[in-house]
């Protein structure tokens, strides 16, 4: 595997193997957060075109973890229109000898075109393409719930997972149908037709309009946050009234079915799609994610960058 530009290009054995990878890694990094030489005299470029804190810095931490050299590149603010300065910067980056590129746009197939440019030999890794992909959250997503449920083996047969919120703008949503699926989950996304895309109906998934019968028989919640900054019209009557019919409040948080989790990819918009004890209840898992997160990225960047010349990892 060169790339990770979305759950497609991945088997299901291929994201069980980046899974229990994660799991390995989580042995050695427990306490001493060790570092291991894996990638050591390796560069990875954290190419970001759109805002983000915890996947940056996740993938940061995840690179020098693996001992890699790591350089972080905002490119918010340029002035050049979006095909030409990705151009102008991959060429940049491969001058500098980028042997990865975790790449978040703004325009989805960003990630895609970088890879099959030609500008760059670097393996590229999407953190986030529009409302596309964002296949490195669905992974660390799989992984929690994996962590969770240990009941499960490797697949996720019969678990019932609800995907809450703003689908239309998630790319969230879309990598973590296309890899609980993969996985055997069955999935239902609960929004307002407005925050549905058009052909959700193909996804093989179940839609709901109603929140609390979805609620009461699923295992996983996962909140999406609503995305303002995508959105120049108006989706809901009133942010009130989002949140009485599809907010995961009080009230829904006793509905939940015992042993059930709480997710959100984050940032959290408290008090809208998600309330404040609901996001810090017992059963959110909210900042195992996050520390997940790093796990998985590490994983991945092993198997896309070292998997082939060591056959064993060197820890
Ligand atoms: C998500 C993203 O950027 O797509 N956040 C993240 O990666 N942690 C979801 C979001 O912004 O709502």
């Amino acid at each position: 595997m060169k790339h990770l530009l979305s759950i497609n290009d991945l088997t299901a054995d291929q994201a069980i193997s980046i899974l229990d990878t994660a799991k390995e890694l989580s042995k050695v990094s427990d306490g001493a957060m060790k570092k291991l030489p894996t990638l050591r005299g390796r560069t990875i470029v954290n190419l970001f075109f759109e805002d983000s804190t915890r996947t940056r810095i996740s993938f940061e931490s995840a690179a020098k973890r693996l001992s890699a050299d790591v350089i972080n590149f905002s490119a918010k603010g340029s002035s050049v229109s979006k095909g030409e300065s990705l151009k102008d910067t991959a060429q940049t980056l491969q001058a500098m000898g980028a042997d990865a590129v975790v790449i978040r746009h703004g325009a989805s197939g960003a990630a895609q075109r970088l890879a099959d440019s030609g500008w760059i030999s670097a393996s590229v890794i999407n953190a986030g393409d529009g409302t596309h992909e964002h296949p490195t959250q669905a992974l660390l997503d799989a992984y929690t719930i994996r962590d969770r449920f240990s009941e499960l083996q490797g697949d996720f047969q019969g678990l019932e997972v609800a995907i809450v919120g703003d689908i239309l703008h998630s790319r969230v949503a879309r990598s973590n149908v296309l890899l609980l699926k993969k996985l055997g989950a069955n999935v239902t996304l609960v929004a307002p037709p407005t925050l549905l895309p058009v052909g959700v109906e193909s996804w093989g998934v179940s839609i709901s309009y109603d929140f609390d019968q979805t609620l009461v028989k699923s295992n996983v919640v996962m909140m999406l946050r609503i995305q303002g900054e995508r959105m120049n019209d108006s989706y809901f009557p009133s942010a009130r009234e989002y949140s009485r019919s599809f907010g995961l409040d009080s009230v829904r948080l006793n509905m939940l079915k015992k042993n059930a989790i709480i997710m959100h990819p984050g940032p959290m918009n408290r008090g809208l799609e998600i309330s404040a004890d609901s996001a810090d209840a017992g059963n959110s898992v909210v900042l195992a994610q996050v520390s997940n997160g790093v796990l998985v990225r590490m994983a991945t960047l092993y198997q896309l960058l070292a998997a082939d010349q060591n056959s064993e990892m060197r820890m």
